[in-house]
């Protein structure tokens, strides 16, 4: 199949959201930005075309998707029994980077939500994708636009070199503006859990869910066999082809420890650069967790191309957006993280 580039200059932006709504109205899949990674997205009420996003990202069957609204008198029938708190959060984080798990409405078919009785829910405030979903008059379901495995998708070029070929379209906007996924939380459980962090941080969901936590998943390896509450973090993730870890410490430390390695490449802060001998790419200032949100994923697919056997990357804080960072890091380097 040839995949359509969509373009959205101010000439051909209209022609190209009317597009992409006709291609999934017609059951076919379109590449979309968002405000945290590009989607790959298709009729959420379409059991045959979710098959299609399956197939084009080689996802496993049991790892549910996130159905993307553009309003919230769309959320009923997509989910039922939908908990007061849930309009709250809403009101304070819609349109933006969170998404709620609710029990799963009537309107949308067991496959979307791998066959859980529950729907992940999230309107994003991208305009483009708002817009794309408007006109397609659809939820859209909607993964992130990459391979299964590979790093999140921050730009259409990084879907393109996934997914040309596989999709019936992409919609080339710019980059993402935050860069990695959603904060993805469960109302189904008592407290609420955040199952994977993001830009909307746990301090931040404090102020209407009081009592949420952290699920354990986010910074452990699961066991083997364990059941998890989001699938989606039992997957391998994200990783460089070459073997990657994960190093805490100081500028000094990390820079001192990567400097005595033999063939070896730096994912570090601004501040390290200039001590750094080894090849490097930088992702951000740990001054500012949002900057290496921002670039996390780019680094590590252009990682690869180091032409190196190691990569070390510099661990950022835990704190904020650092610890949405931190979780995709720690899955990248398949749970080794060396402590200095
Ligand atoms: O920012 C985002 O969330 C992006 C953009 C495109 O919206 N989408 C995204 O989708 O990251 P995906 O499929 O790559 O990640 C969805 C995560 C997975 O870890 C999945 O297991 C989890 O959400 N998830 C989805 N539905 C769920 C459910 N019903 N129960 C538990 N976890 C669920
Ligand atoms: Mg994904």
């Amino acid at each position: 199949m040839i995949t359509k580039r969509l373009e959205t200059g101010a000439d051909n932006y209209r022609k190209s959201v009317k597009t992409a709504a006709e291609i999934l109205k017609a059951g076919g899949t379109v590449a979309i930005p968002t405000e945290t990674v590009y989607g790959l997205a298709a009729s959420a009420l379409d059991e045959n075309a979710v098959k299609k996003i399956f197939e084009a990202k080689g996802r496993p069957q049991d790892n549910p998707l996130i159905v993307h609204i553009a309003d919230i008198s769309e959320l009923d029938g997509v989910a039922r029994e939908i908990p007061e708190a849930a309009y709250t959060a809403a009101e304070r984080f819609w349109p933006g980077p969170l998404t709620m798990i609710l029990r799963r409405g009537g309107k949308i078919p067991a496959c979307v939500s791998a066959g859980l009785d529950t729907v992940a829910v999230r309107m994003p405030s991208d305009s483009t994708a708002r817009d794309i979903i408007r006109e397609s008059g659809l939820p859209l379901a909607a993964p992130s636009a990459n391979t299964s495995g590979k790093p999140s998708p921050t730009s259409a070029r990084y879907v393109l070199d996934d997914l040309d070929g596989k999709i019936d379209a992409v919609v080339i906007g710019g980059e993402c503006s935050v860069g990695v996924e959603s904060t993805v939380i469960t109302l189904c459980t008592d407290p609420p859990r955040i199952l994977r962090p993001g830009a909307v941080t746990p301090e931040q969901l404090k102020t209407v869910f009081p009592d949420i936590k952290v699920d354990k998943a986010v910074l452990s390896e699961p066991t083997k066999g364990a059941k998890v509450a989001s699938p989606g973090m039992k997957y391998k993730h994200y990783a460089p082809k070459t073997e990657t870890y994960l190093v805490e410490g100081t500028t000094e430390k990390f820079t001192e420890f990567v400097n005595s390695k033999q063939n070896a490449a730096a994912i570090c802060f601004s501040e390290d650069s200039g001590r750094i001998k080894v090849k490097k790419l930088c992702y951000g200032t740990a001054e500012d967790e949002s900057t290496l949100a921002h670039e996390v994923f780019s680094a590590l697919r252009e990682a690869d191309g180091l032409g190196v056997s190691e990569i070390y990357v510099h661990a950022p804080s835990k704190t904020g957006v650092g610890l949405a960072v931190y979780n995709r890091l720690i899955r990248a380097a398949a749970f080794r993280v060396i402590k200095l």
